[in-house]
């Protein structure tokens, strides 16, 4: 019953004169004639042709916006222009109706803020099938890139007792009863008696997982959903989002740059050979958009243009320390149009200070390297200075910070020092300082946050329009 051809399938290789069965959800019905049929496989409708006369009128009646119906018919030149084929319909049968008067999608332009309300029915837009087709385009450029290296794809846990990133921002896990939390004598809450026999919590992170099995395997990459409890509500940070975490032994700050810079490369590359009709749909929609904006906040770039752009130029690498210079002397500082104005070394970056350097200073991508310690996480090497450590941002035009990652610190007494001032528990991490114990070596990775390049590469300017179910504060709808 349900054999039949994917639209894209059909456009790409057909035979006039051919009888063919498709499948889809009606788009529109015009004059009681030409349904446009789309079926997700690709962003274009096919057109179907009715003989309305010796149509039943019931059957007719049901072919509305929204509704599913199988068509048969004859493949046709098209009389229309804008598409090269057609389909006279034999027989048309409707598989599920959509009564148009509750349907919230109307065949006209919605706003994404509606359709986030919607977000169960807007895969059915040619914004986000657009958008979901990219997103999966991605993911598989991100597999191949790291399989044609090598790498093998580790899949780190969801639940963990520890927090990678020690900025204690963890959504818990637990079955204790909320109404009767068991005490210790002390007073505390006894997670002996939780399900894991220990406080455990949603992982925001893979990457110390990645760090043992890298030690072993050399190369590895995790690619999967992370989770952060921060109350940050911008269209840059989501509570669940998808990371992609490698981790090399034998590799040091320069490797790990040269692979990062390579993996977005390559992504970028991927898309634009092989969703050319999405980008270009997509490219056509952030046009619209920035038509509202006034003139100096638009782009000077097409999208198009700005994925090219960003192949065909080395990223920019400077320290932190350069980069502070370049701000504290920027018109900006100057003139005081900074929220959080640069005075001194040691500041942390705000995303007006990331922008200001892609945006306005270099006007490409930048890979910032050699932070502050105090502004860093524990696990990153420590320099010869003792005060900076061996990390790398990348910044990207529109989107701020995609990548962040380090060279490790292996050095077994350097890593434990720094995990006692910053106050890290060292008992719970046993295993993970064993890997310093047994066999340390020299070793470097990143984290690449998996909706910031979805966002990226589609021009979306809300990170929540990425990611078919978004969760931030106050939102974990379906
Ligand atoms: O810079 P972050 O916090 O680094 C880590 O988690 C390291 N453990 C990675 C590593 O070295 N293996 O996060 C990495 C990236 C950020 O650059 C950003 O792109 C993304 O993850 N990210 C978020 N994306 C969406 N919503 C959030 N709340 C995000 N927080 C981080
Ligand atoms: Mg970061």
């Amino acid at each position: 019953m349900f054999s039949r051809v994917k639209i894209k399938e059909l456009l790409a290789n057909y035979t006039l004169g051919d009888t063919v069965t498709v499948m889809g959800w009606v788009r529109t019905f015009r004059n009681n004639q030409f349904i446009a049929l789309n079926d997700g496989s690709v962003l274009t409708n096919l057109q179907i042709v009715v003989d309305f006369e010796n149509m039943d009128a019931e059957l007719l009646k049901k072919i509305t916006t929204g509704a599913a119906i199988k068509a048969v018919g004859e493949v046709i030149a098209s009389q229309g222009k804008g598409q090269a084929i057609e389909i006279k319909a034999k027989e048309v049968e409707v598989l599920g109706v959509c009564d148009p008067e509750v349907y919230p999608l109307q065949p006209k332009k919605h706003s994404l803020e509606f359709l986030r309300e919607i977000a169960h029915l807007r895969p059915r837009t040619n914004t986000f099938s657009a958008v979901f087709r990219v997103r999966h385009q991605l993911a598989m450029a991100i597999h191949q890139f790291f399989h044609n290296k090598g790498f093998v794809y580790m899949h780190s846990p969801i639940i963990t007792g520890s927090d990678a990133e020690g900025a204690g921002e963890m959504f818990r896990v637990t079955t204790l009863p909320l109404d009767k939390l068991p005490k210790t004598e002390e007073g505390h809450i006894d997670f002996k008696k939780d399900f894991f026999g220990k406080s455990t919590n949603l992982t925001v992170s893979g990457q110390l997982e990645a760090e043992l099995a890298a030690l072993a395997l050399s190369e590895v990459y995790t690619f999967g959903p992370t989770f952060r409890a921060e109350n940050s509500n911008t269209s840059r940070h989501l509570a669940e989002f998808w990371m992609i975490e490698p981790e090399v032994a034998f590799a040091d700050l320069n490797d790990n740059m040269d692979l990062a810079e390579g993996l977005l490369k390559y992504c970028i590359g991927q898309v634009i050979e092989h969703c050319a009709e999405d980008l270009e749909f997509l490219e056509g929609r952030l046009l619209d958009e920035e038509k509202q904006k006034p003139q100096n906040e638009r782009s000077e770039m097409s999208l198009r243009e700005k994925l090219q752009f960003c192949l065909n130029n080395d990223f920019q690498r400077l320290t932190y320390t350069e980069a502070i210079d370049i701000l504290k002397n920027s018109t900006p500082n100057k003139k005081g149009k900074f929220n959080y104005p640069i005075e001194a070394w040691g500041a942390d970056l705000q995303s007006e200070h990331e922008r200001y350097l892609v945006e306005k200073h270099f006007g490409k991508p930048v890979i910032l390297t050699d932070y502050p310690k105090a502004i860093k996480a524990f696990y990153m090497r420590v320099n010869e200075d003792n005060n900076t450590v061996r990390a790398m941002d990348i910044l990207f035009p529109g989107i701020g910070e995609i990548v962040g990652g380090s060279q490790r610190e292996e050095r077994l007494d350097v890593l434990m020092a720094r995990m006692e001032e910053m106050h890290i528990p060292l008992e719970e991490m046993q295993w993970f300082l064993d890997t310093r114990k047994f066999g340390t070596c020299p070793h470097a990775g990143f984290g690449l946050g998996f909706e910031r390049l979805v966002q990226f590469v589609t021009g979306m300017s809300n990170i929540r329009d990425v990611i078919p179910f978004p969760r931030f504060p106050g939102s974990a709808e379906f």
